[in-house]
Order: C-alpha cells, then structure tokens, then sequence
C-alpha cells in the first residue's frame, strides 16, 4: 500500500462528504476535485483543486502525484465523458489505483443514467491502470428526496413493481475507504441495502415518519424501463453484499420520528 496523497472526485458530495473524513482518519493525504472555487487547503490535511471532469478542465493538476483516485463525481448526464477525461489524465500521471463507484443495473436499466454509468466502467475498466469498481444500490439519501418530492404531491403516485434495496450511504463510503486503501480488485461484489421495497412502501414509511397522509394511486411505469423495472433488474438480490443499516432507521434519524417497518415483507 501506498501512502501518497489520494484524489477524491466529488469529494464535495452526498457521498464524498463521509469519505474524506475516513481517508483523513486513515491518516492520508486527500484532495477534492470541485467546480467550486475553494481555498485551497480546506484544513484538517485537505487540499481542493478546482475543475471540471465534463468541460475537461483542470483535470491534469488534479491527479498529479496522486497515487489513489477515488473517482465519485457524478450527475444526471455525462458520466461516461467525465470518466474517459479524468482515464486520460490518469494514465498520463501514472495513478497507481483508480476507484469507481457505479449503480447495481448499469448493464441493464434502459435509462441514459445507467448507460453512461457502464461506459464509464468500462473506461475505467480498459484505461490500462489498476482498477476497483464497487456497484451499490441506491443510497437512503435519494430515496428520501423522491419520496420527498412525492410527498409534496397531492396524491402520490405507487408505481406497480418497482422495487428499490436502499444503501446507507455511510456503509458504501466505508467500502470505498476498504477498497482505496487495498489493492486493485478489479470488479467486487455489488452492494446493496439490507431490504427489497416497493416504491410505494418507501413513501409509506416516509410518510409514516413525516406524519403526513396522502392518499396513494397506482400508476404502471410503461415500456421497456417499466418491464425492467418489473423483472427486478435495478437489483441483485442474490450477489450483492448487504448493509445492515435499514430504511426505516434512516427515517427515524432525518426525518425525526420512530418508524417501524409496517407487516413483513
Ligand atoms: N445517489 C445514489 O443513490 C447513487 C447510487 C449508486 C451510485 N451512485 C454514484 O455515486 C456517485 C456520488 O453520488 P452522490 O449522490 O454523492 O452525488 P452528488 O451528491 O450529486 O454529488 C455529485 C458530486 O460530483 C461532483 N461533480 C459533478 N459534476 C462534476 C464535474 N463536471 N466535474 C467535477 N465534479 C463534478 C460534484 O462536485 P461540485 O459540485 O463540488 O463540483 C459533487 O461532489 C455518483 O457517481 C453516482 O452516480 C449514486
């Protein structure tokens, strides 16, 4: 293992915020790539560069000397176009272990999210550098902002067989740290939440915690994203490594009250 200072692309968020305290407690060296201009050393042995992996700016200084690069930039669009930059900055600066976090279903789920997530494995995969990919779930976190958005509705839409199996975003930072601080693994097995739910049931329990009530309206989600949907295959219900953290004491911790999950599965 090496001891050299460690990039962390979206370090600035949901999920870079808990990993840099983790690598910082392992006593390395971290820098955080962030359109934002920062000062450039945050304290506490971070320092921020400022660029942009989709306009391609600022890439080549950021990986410089970095031996690790914990790559968790991400949005809605461009995934793979902001992969395949940092890949070639990267390769030219000789990083030791390059670390990628993907989504359970890029191979599978029509969306264009999930397709770039699986071109930018396999930019990571084929850049010729040593490679750790970990696919997770979807984090507690977003599952709380649609339920919230949902909430807001009058009445809230239950799409038919749409499943999700939450992660606690706090357990994928910890895999991620083990990852960064090990040795290339290649592909490692998926990670997901402890629970399968319906869509519906995740704004139950919302709700529930919220101390709201709406009435609910079944709605079919159509076309090939809805059958894919429907076949489960946004999950990996039997190769993905589980979480222990759950929903519901999720809920109970951001949206305040006690919840238990209603009835059995
Ligand atoms: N959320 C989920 O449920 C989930 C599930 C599985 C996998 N993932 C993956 O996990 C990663 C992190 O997700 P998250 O929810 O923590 O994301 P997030 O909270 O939306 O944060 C996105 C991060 O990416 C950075 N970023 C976005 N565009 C960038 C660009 N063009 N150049 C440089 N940095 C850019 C942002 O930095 P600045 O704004 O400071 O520039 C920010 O730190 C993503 O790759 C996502 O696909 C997420």
């Amino acid at each position: 293992m090496t001891t050299s200072t460690i990039l962390v692309t979206g370090g600035t968020g949901t999920l870079g915020r808990l990993v840099v305290p983790l690598l910082r407690d392992a006593g390395r060296e971290v820098r955080v790539l962030s359109r934002r201009e920062r000062e450039r050393e945050g304290g506490g042995g971070v320092a921020y560069v400022t660029g942009d992996l989709l306009k391609d700016e600022g890439v080549e200084a950021a990986v410089e000397g970095a031996g690790v690069v914990l790559h968790l930039a991400g949005g809605a669009k461009g995934d793979d176009v902001a992969t395949r930059n940092l890949v070639r900055a990267a390769r030219a600066a000789g990083v030791g272990h390059l670390v990628y976090i993907s989504v359970i279903g890029a191979d599978t789920v029509p969306l264009s999210y999930f397709r770039a997530k699986l071109e930018a494995e396999r930019a990571v995969a084929e850049s010729g550098l040593p490679w750790t990919t970990l696919r997770a779930a979807q984090f507690h976190d977003l599952a709380l902002k649609v339920v919230t958005a949902m909430g807001k509705l009058p009445v809230v839409p239950a799409p038919g067989g749409v499943r999700w199996q939450p992660v606690d975003a706090r357990e994928v930072a910890a895999r991620l740290v083990e990852l960064a601080l090990g040795e290339p693994a290649g592909a490692v097995p998926d990670l997901a939440g402890p629970e399968v739910y319906e869509l519906a049931e995740l704004s139950r329990g919302y709700l529930r915690a919220a101390g709201k009530r709406r009435p609910m309206l079944p709605v079919r989600v159509p076309g090939g994203l809805g059958r894919a949907y429907r076949a489960g295959e946004n999950l990996n219900l039997d190769g993905a490594v589980r979480g222990r953290r759950t929903w519901e004491g999720f809920l109970a911790e951001r949206v305040g009250r006690g919840v238990e999950r209603a009835g059995g599965r």
